[in-house]
């Protein structure tokens, strides 16, 4: 099943999301529903909040990103009850997008290494490094599940600057390739 992604705007986009019970009924059929939704849009990552789902999930697939050099080197994972334990090595930045905001892109500046505590589908508990672009799509999908947003991050000029494209979003007023859920819309049924 392909879900809508649930635009920028909307309430569940901002709160930190909940632990997942190990017995949550039908986790692998969602985590392969997010799969699908993800590549259905052309993401990298989608998390739980972004299919109105305030738990803590993430799926990935670095691989589209990897350049010339890393190809095949790309990580395709979910990640469950994830915790990033450490985070080093030198910011860097990149212009960043996000399937709940489209249209936008803005560099944003993240420490190159990440540590990650998380569970797989099968509950086995893991703790993997990771670095470049891959830790790059971990940490903004990680952003997701605390209830941060790429823009968060951006100074108050850059704010200003998109105000008005993201009170479009919420308003439903943009163009996306996939399917969205509106705050504005929805609450008007
Ligand atoms: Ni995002």
């Amino acid at each position: 099943m392909i879900y809508p992604i649930t635009a920028y705007g909307d309430p569940v986009l901002k709160e930190p999301a909940q632990d997942i019970p190990q017995d949550f009924p039908d986790l692998n059929e969602l985590v392969d529903d997010m799969f699908a939704t993800m590549y259905h849009a052309h993401g990298v990552g989608l998390a739980a909040p972004q299919i109105s789902k305030s738990i803590r999930l993430f799926v990935i697939d670095s691989e589209p990103m990897m350049d010339e050099e890393d190809k095949g080197k790309g990580v395709k994972k979910a990640f469950i009850n994830p915790e990033i334990i450490e985070e080093d090595g030198e910011e860097w930045g990149f212009e960043e997008g996000c399937l709940s905001i489209p249209g936008v892109r803005e560099v944003v500046y993240r420490p190159e290494r990440i540590v990650i505590r998380y569970f797989d589908t099968d509950w086995n508990e893991h703790t993997d490094t990771y670095d470049g672009m891959t830790a790059r799509v971990i940490q903004h999908e990680y952003d997701h599940v605390e209830g941060i947003l790429f823009t968060d991050y951006l100074s108050g000029l850059k704010k200003r600057l998109i105000k008005n494209k993201l009170a479009k979003i919420t308003k439903g007023e943009v163009d996306s390739d996939y399917r969205m859920k509106f705050p504005a819309l929805s609450k008007r049924r």
